[in-house]
């Protein structure tokens, strides 16, 4: 039998984490000739994930720009996306999650009439504007997918409502695939500060701030709530890898900078940030993909936004909304630092999001559904 071409297509951090151990999973399937396509959405915090995990992509289109506009990045991967296609001739394309680069992908192969798998469908807040964009982005990839890959039962049910119940396979999330090959006891970091840090007598408190929603006013409050937080509480350590956005940056260094116990530090590779994750005491953050490796590594996480599309971690009790008002945020750290029955309830592993099986999942699901597997794959039921 001829083999099918799977092209796998992403641009960002956390895509690239999420998609590299499926496109290396793919790429051992008999059958299967797996393609890796990259926009280069981001550049840097991208190629440190391509490093990791050695993977090398098949196509790059290159078009990260500074200060980079949604209508920008949409087109250009519109453009790039088309030579690539007509080359390659894929017979399915994967994208992932809800960026600007999995929206123009998907409706890329759509424009070419090539069958579209979606890792990580299903998730929603029902909030047009809030995550922006990626809410409608995974909205609209969602009608064009033909492969829906959930990985929660609440994500396929999300997916029902919107009449989506073919090719629907409840998978777990590639994250806690990607965490399971990077956490290790004895980590020695290449970040000099993670190593000085006295993770038994302070409280590392490991933030992440870059949505574009909390751009202007929340994104000030949280710094405001942060420093305070510091300031309050002498036991503590901040530790906030900046995303490399000017916007980001900015924001965090005007109300960051100059704090003995805030170290602002460059993005961390992904082996580097799993491992810190997991010897900090409290995670404060408006990432998604934070939302589901801490929980897995037993972290209370505050949710640095108003509302979350991934809502199973909240109802086990490790999440809360912190919400984007500086009281708010500084009064529920407070919470966690001072009493320690409430920290316990919040810290304990719980795994809703996956069991490190999905890529293998996912792959089976691909294999089946182009004749190349006899048996469905099994389902991700939760753990
Ligand atoms: C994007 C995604 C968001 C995801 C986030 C993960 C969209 C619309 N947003 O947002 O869903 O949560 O990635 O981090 O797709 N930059 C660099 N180097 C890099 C990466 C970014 O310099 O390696 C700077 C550039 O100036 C770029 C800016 O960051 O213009 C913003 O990047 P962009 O991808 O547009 O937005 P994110 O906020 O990263
Ligand atoms: N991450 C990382 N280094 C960092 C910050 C985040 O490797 O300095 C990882 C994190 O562990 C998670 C992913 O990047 O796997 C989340 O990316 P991000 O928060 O940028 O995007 P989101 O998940 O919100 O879309």
């Amino acid at each position: 039998m001829k083999p099918i071409t799977v092209m796998t297509i992403f641009g960002t951090r956390p895509e690239a984490i999420k998609m590299a151990p499926l496109a290396l999973e793919l790429s051992r399937r008999p059958g299967i000739r797996a393609l890796c396509c990259v926009t280069a959405q981001h550049r840097e915090m991208l190629d440190s994930v391509l490093d990791i995990f050695k993977l090398k992509p098949d196509y790059d289109l290159n078009i990260m720009q500074p200060r980079q506009t949604l209508s920008t990045i949409t087109s250009k991967c519109l453009l790039g996306m088309d030579s690539v296609l007509d080359e390659a001739k894929p017979d399915l394309v994967l994208v992932h999650g809800d960026t600007s680069t999995t929206f123009s992908g998907a409706l890329s192969a759509f424009y070419h009439q090539i069958p579209v798998g979606h890792v990580e469908a299903g998730l929603r807040t029902y909030d047009k504007w809030s995550p922006f964009p990626e809410e409608m982005n995974r909205k609209m990839v969602g009608a064009i997918a033909d492969l829906h890959f959930c990985p929660t039962v609440t994500n396929r049910e999300n997916l029902a409502r919107e009449n989506i119940r073919d090719g629907v396979f409840l998978t777990g999330n590639t994250v806690i695939d990607a965490l399971q090959t990077t956490v290790k006891p004895e980590y020695t970091f290449q970040e000099d500060i993670l190593n000085r840090l006295d993770y038994q007598n302070r409280k590392v408190i490991l933030v992440t701030c870059h949505r574009r929603e909390n751009y202007g006013q929340p994104m000030a409050n949280i710094m405001t709530a942060l420093r305070r937080i510091a300031d309050a509480f002498p036991d503590t350590e901040l530790v906030y890898p900046v995303h490399l956005s000017p916007v980001v940056q900015e924001a965090a260094h005007k109300y960051l900078d100059n704090h003995p116990r805030i170290h602002l530090i460059a993005p961390l590779a992904v082996d580097e940030m799993h491992n810190l994750m997991a010897r900090c005491y409290l995670v404060m953050t408006d990432s998604g993909g934070l939302q589901e490796e801490a929980p897995a590594l037993g972290k209370p996480v505050l949710v640095l936004r108003k509302e979350t599309e991934r809502p199973e971690a909240v109802q086990a009790g490790t999440v809360k909304l912190a919400g984007v008002e500086e009281e708010t945020i500084f009064s529920m750290a407070s919470e966690l630092l001072c009493d320690q029955e409430a920290y316990a309830a919040m810290a304990h592993a719980v795994n809703p999001y996956g069991d490190g099986h999905a890529c293998r999942r996912i792959a089976d699901a691909i294999q089946w559904r182009f004749g190349l597997r006899k048996d469905p794959p099994e389902e991700f039921l939760g753990q």
